[in-house]
């Protein structure tokens, strides 16, 4: 009897005859027997056409199949420990749906302009594949932090009638006569959630219409944003150790094949867990000048002062209390020294920079108020978030995780590119 398969069940059915669609993803050949390198999405197997036990139509419909044309395979399942997959098929029938002619992508190296406008093929190679198979466990493993631990999903709106992150980078749109914008942030509708549902977590798009062109920035990136009331500077910063740390351990234990195939080096994910460093604003500054950066009090850290800082660590590092005039209207100042906010920004280490942004926030209705002012926010758009601290205000804090980063850190890449499925870039919103 066959039974209908992926590739990933084939373990379930050693002995048994399956019958699986796929597409041919590679071929070779030694006269008397073809290896069909085989993929379905679910994973890539070898199949096996031994010339002298199939029919002559078989051997010959073998033959006729190019790389990514599409086929019914049908065979019996062997166990074999020098496969990667640990299984091969011996093929003894094969069904051809199409055949396709001059796959644009081929082993042969390709450049990078031209992979990205073939995105929509790129993807279906072992690398990307890996990729995004380990963007969706990421996703997986951090509702399920969440979710385990009582907080709500809470979905913000997209259009926007103001900032939340300022004013330099938003999208603009039409809302029929109103302007409008597209989020760059729901933090300050997941502030109003909380003070509803108590601990809630958003995972959304957010745009930016950034003007860098670094490995590090996409127009349209995910970000998890959680919420929590009644929570200070100190436990917001526990929640993401912990929640981290549960990701990247969730990805070492089932995502081991993928991070395989791309040649990830994990004995530098497996430090990452219990606490993480932590040195204050003041300590960087003063840490990197005795490196030779030029770099004063009061200045933001780029890339390069990010990555002097992380390489010090085989963790991510929080950076905490940075100046208030360099952060968020919304960051609350330290009660001690209200010249710096009680927030963190977490630096992956090899270089990946700032993957969380986080804060308590201001919950004094006056403090808020004159915050407004200076920042030149104008009061009526923004009065609803007043009125969160109007009645009932209480201490809260959250942060934002950016999810490509995330990815790019965990997965070992060199560019945010490709982590996300179709990548919206400075220059490219094709295809
Ligand atoms: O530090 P950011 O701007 O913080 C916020 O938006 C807060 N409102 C979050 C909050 O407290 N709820 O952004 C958070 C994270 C960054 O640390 C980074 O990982 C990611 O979002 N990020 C980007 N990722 C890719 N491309 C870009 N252009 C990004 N800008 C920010
Ligand atoms: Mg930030």
């Amino acid at each position: 009897m066959t039974v209908k398969s992926t590739i990933q069940e084939v373990k379930h059915h050693v002995g048994q005859t399956v019958r699986i669609g796929c597409w041919l993803h590679n071929k070779r050949s030694s006269g008397k027997i073809q290896f069909l390198q085989l993929r379905d999405g679910s994973g890539f197997i070898q199949g096996v056409v031994v010339k002298s036990e199939v029919g002559e139509d078989i051997w010959e419909a073998a033959k006729e199949l190019t790389q990514e044309s599409s086929l019914w395979v049908t065979g019996s399942v062997r166990e074999d420990d020098r496969s990667q997959s640990g299984y091969e098929l011996t093929i003894q029938g094969i069904e051809i749906i199409h055949i396709t002619q001059d796959y644009p992508i081929t082993p042969k190296e390709h450049g990078v302009d031209y992979l990205m406008d073939h995105r929509h093929l790129w993807i279906r190679s072992p690398r990307q594949r890996a990729v995004l198979v380990i963007r969706a466990e990421i996703i997986r493993a951090i509702q399920q932090f969440f979710d385990d631990r009582g907080f709500h999903l809470v979905d913000p709106p997209i259009l926007t009638p103001s900032s939340c992150e300022g004013t330099t980078n938003l999208f603009a749109t039409k809302y029929f006569d109103e302007d409008a914008y597209l989020t760059q942030s729901g933090q300050l509708y997941m502030e109003a959630a909380a003070m509803a549902l108590g601990k809630v977590y958003s995972f959304g798009p957010t745009f930016r219409a950034e003007k860098s062109k670094t490995r590090r920035h996409l127009i349209e990136f995910w970000m998890i944003e959680p919420e929590m009331a009644f929570v200070e500077h100190e436990e917001n910063l526990q929640v993401q150790e912990q929640m981290l740390s549960h990701v990247v351990q969730t990805i070492l234990t089932n995502c081991a094949k993928e991070l395989k195939v791309l040649e990830r080096d994990i004995t530098k994910l497996q430090n990452v867990q219990g606490d993480f460093p932590r040195i204050t604003y003041d300590e960087a500054i003063q840490f990197l000048q005795e490196q030779g950066h030029e770099i004063a009090w009061g200045e933001d850290f780029g890339a390069p002062h990010e990555t002097a800082i992380a390489e010090h660590y085989d963790k991510p590092v929080f950076i905490t209390h940075y100046p208030t005039e360099i952060k968020a209207f919304y960051m609350k100042p330290d009660p001690n020294r209200p010249e710096v906010v009680m927030c963190a920004d977490l630096i992956a280490p090899e270089g990946y920079g700032e993957i969380i942004g986080g804060s308590q926030r201001i919950d004094d209705p006056a403090l808020l108020e004159e915050r407004f002012k200076e920042h030149e926010l104008s009061m009526e758009a923004y009065q609803w978030y007043m009125d969160l601290r109007k009645y009932g205000t209480v201490p809260h804090s959250g942060f934002g995780l950016g999810l490509e980063r995330t990815v790019a850190w965990i997965c070992g890449l060199d560019h945010v590119r490709e982590t996300i499925p179709f990548p919206r870039l400075l220059n490219r919103l094709y295809p």
